[in-house]
């Protein structure tokens, strides 16, 4: 079959890396992709947000499969569009409709969800311009620090946390006058948990799930989880601290009732779902969830997939899952993400890329890169992955941190501490 991955980052091309091995595939596209993924199926330009676009490539194509890699078009509704088109109702689409992706796309609705249905996540209440007072008084029943976050997606920067009452009650304000748009026009104020975070994912159909590797990532820009948040700057699975009897209880307290909700609440949902979990004194508590693989999650929990994807994607597609199996690697696998120097921050593009045929028992994975003429520079803040299996966390770090050393571009940086917390 011909399949499709919408999005243009190192998730997609590591998604495109693991669907490519399957003998199921005959063509692999990408919309639109990067330097990396034109290596490996074939690029085809637009925006993950332009349907009626999308539509065509798709029917010119003739995609059988699509695979949904970022959020925003899940919560803008591109699985609703694909089920109420004619011609695209019948090709398979991997990510929830809208009323699925609220999990994602709101945290008000996440945190509803998860109240009703006896889902461990820290207290809360929502505010908006309507109950501002009722908010400031929560505010004051709480012990710093305050974590406020805006209820629509705020391209991963609309969570603050606060120490102050009184900086919390002027960020407050702030967000609801408009500081993320109309992402924060409503705010969830939430109790701080304090423990160590663990991403965990599942590929589900809505009533049969599959539990994917778990991952830690490392979201700081500087070592020793110091400076600005990223989109994430390297990640190692399996986690040390995610033994069998913390997953049991993941499982049970969190992953089926999140199912068995969605099955209650007739949210139909094919896709992924990501737990952002924190373990607080060996129990597990939901952060948020999100409605896609993670990134750069995905650059290593993919490694440790032996089953066929494509199997468990269609299983996942169609409602089949339940007939499917997965098979995990048990080696450790890691990626260390080589990001422009500047970044989370400004940063300059366009540095020409070097090395990456040089690479030896890695594999790379680009995210902001892309083809100028015959060679490859950069065209974002996370440039490119470096992943690598090991025996230990060490030993698959030292393989990925010897090739991040041969790959070069103008003002490279990358974290060299990564598990220094294991
Ligand atoms: P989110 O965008 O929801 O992933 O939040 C960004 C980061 O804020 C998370 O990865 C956590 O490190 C932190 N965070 C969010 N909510 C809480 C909370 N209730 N307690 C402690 N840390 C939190
Ligand atoms: N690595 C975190 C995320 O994908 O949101």
């Amino acid at each position: 079959m011909n399949i499709l991955i919408i999005g243009s980052g190192g998730r997609e091309h590591a998604l495109g890396w693991k669907i490519k091995q399957s003998s199921k595939v005959e063509k692999l596209f990408f919309a639109p992709g990067n330097a990396g993924t034109s290596e490996i199926g074939t690029n085809l330009e637009t925006s993950v947000s332009d349907f009626q676009l999308i539509k065509k490539l798709v029917l010119d194509n003739q995609i059988n499969m699509v695979v949904v890699g970022p959020e925003v078009p899940l919560v803008e509704g591109i699985h609703d569009y694909f089920a109420g088109d004619e011609m695209l109702k019948n090709i398979k689409v991997v990510g929830p409709k809208k009323a699925g992706a609220l999990l994602e796309g709101s945290k008000d609705f996440a945190k509803d969800f998860m109240l009703r249905n006896n889902i461990p996540t820290a207290r809360y209440l929502t505010v908006s311009s309507e109950n501002l007072k009722e908010g400031t008084a929560f505010l004051k029943t709480m012990t710093p620090p305050f974590v406020l976050k805006a209820d629509g997606l705020a391209a991963g920067k609309g969570v603050l946390i606060i120490d102050s009452l009184e900086e919390a009650e002027k960020s407050l304000k702030e967000m609801l006058g408009g500081q993320f748009g109309a992402a924060s026009s409503k705010v969830v104020i939430e109790e701080f948990l304090s423990g160590v975070e663990v991403s965990v994912f599942v590929i589900t159909d809505g009533k049969s799930y599959k539990i994917l590797p778990e991952a830690k990532d490392y979201k700081r820009i500087g070592e020793g989880d110091t400076g600005l948040n990223t989109g994430g700057m390297g990640a190692i699975s399996p986690v040390p601290f995610a033994t069998p009897e913390f997953m049991e209880k993941v499982e049970t307290r969190i992953i089926q009732p999140t199912i068995n909700g969605l099955q209650k609440e007739n949210i139909e949902y094919n896709g992924f779902i990501f737990f952002g979990l924190i373990n607080v004194n060996g129990n597990p508590f939901v952060i948020e969830y999100n409605v896609r693989m993670g990134d750069p999650e995905t650059e290593a929990v993919i490694l440790r997939v032996k089953s066929d994807f494509v199997d468990l994607l269609e299983g996942a597609a169609t409602g089949t899952l339940h007939e499917k199996n997965i098979e995990i690697d048990p080696r450790t696998a890691v990626t260390v993400m080589l990001v422009s120097g500047g970044y989370p921050g400004s940063y300059e593009k366009g540095k020409k890329i070097t090395g990456t045929g040089n690479v030896e028992n890695s594999i790379v994975f680009h995210a902001g890169t892309q083809s100028h003429g015959n060679h490859v520079v950069t065209s974002g803040g996370r440039v490119i992955s470096v992943s690598s299996y090991g025996l230990s966390v060490k030993e698959a770090l030292e393989i990925s941190y010897k090739n991040a050393e041969i790959i070069h571009f103008d003002k490279k940086y990358y974290r060299k501490d990564l598990g220094f917390d294991l």
